[in-house]
């Protein structure tokens, strides 16, 4: 029983990367269903319809407990996943509450009143689905009182790095945080909400200057450790890791092997 880890493509690599340097001893099945990103461009339900589809074969493949490595999946889908459709055997994690923690300075399951934070302006990148949900300032606003977020909807981005053309990537990056930053010139913190970002962390920093940057690959990966501590009969069996594409496996592979920079062999899967 490995835990399986679900993202539109090839984003949730770098979740699935942290993880599996920090918990060495979990197996972990990993799903990108590449033959239909970008999710960031579709309607929330055709993200929920995917992204219950993605998960159920991960179940099949004795996956009890999933993690979305997905913002656009964990902002659409997951509150409607949790409330209306998870069975009691089975467990879904997204990914956003855990980087909202940490920006509000708390610890799981402080469900104190909404507090004042350090970082009052918080620059969010994210596909435009994920911003359009405003699921990032509701889970703040449970937490944090007088914190101003200013989103920017990467149209493109995720695109360009699915297609590995890192030359564009690198300019889309570019002028979206530009674009953000004549917005609010002076956010005291960035948010890449979209898990297929970090592959061009460098270029948002270089464009954001000294602003600290959060993104998701460690944060969910300490988040994972804690909560497997809390609850190990979900940690699952040791077994041989997996990962299964929607999309064409040798290319999805190259890309993989290109990105992680180790030899990625994936299988082929339909949703
Ligand atoms: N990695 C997904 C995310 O974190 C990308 C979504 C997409 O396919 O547009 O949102």
């Amino acid at each position: 029983m490995p835990v399986g880890i679900f993202d539109s493509g090839l984003g949730g690599l770098t979740v699935y990367d942290r993880l599996s340097q920090r918990l060495p001893n979990i197996s972990f099945c990993y799903l990108g269903d590449n033959l239909h990103a970008p999710y960031g461009v579709r309607s929330q339900d055709e993200i929920f319809e995917l992204t219950c589809n993605g998960v159920e074969k991960l179940w099949s493949y004795g996956c009890d407990l999933v993690i979305l490595a997905c913002n656009t999946a964990s902002a659409a889908a997951l509150k409607r996943i949790q409330e209306e459709w998870l069975p009691t055997d089975k467990r879904v994690l997204g990914v956003f509450v855990p980087l909202i923690e940490v920006l509000t300075e708390r610890r799981w399951a402080d469900n104190s009143p909404p507090r004042p934070v350090k970082a009052e302006r918080i620059a969010l990148f994210a596909t435009p689905a994920t911003v359009a949900s405003r699921a990032f300032q509701r889970e703040l606003a449970y937490r944090a009182i007088g914190v101003d977020v200013e989103s920017q909807p990467c149209a493109g981005l995720v695109d360009a790095i699915e297609d590995r053309d890192l030359i564009l990537a690198n300019a889309i990056a570019r002028s979206h945080a530009e674009a953000l930053l004549r917005r609010m010139p002076q956010p005291q913190a960035a948010v890449l909400g979209c898990t297929h970002y970090p592959f061009v962390k460098g270029v948002f920093q270089q464009a954001l200057g000294e602003v600290p940057i959060y993104d998701q690959p460690n944060v969910v990966a300490e988040s994972l450790a804690d909560y497997l501590s809390r609850r190990p009969e979900w940690a699952g069996t040791q077994l041989n890791g997996k990962f299964l594409t929607t999309g064409e496996p040798a290319s999805i592979a190259t890309k993989a092997t290109q990105f992680l920079g180790r030899r990625l062999i994936f299988e082929p899967c339909s949703l």
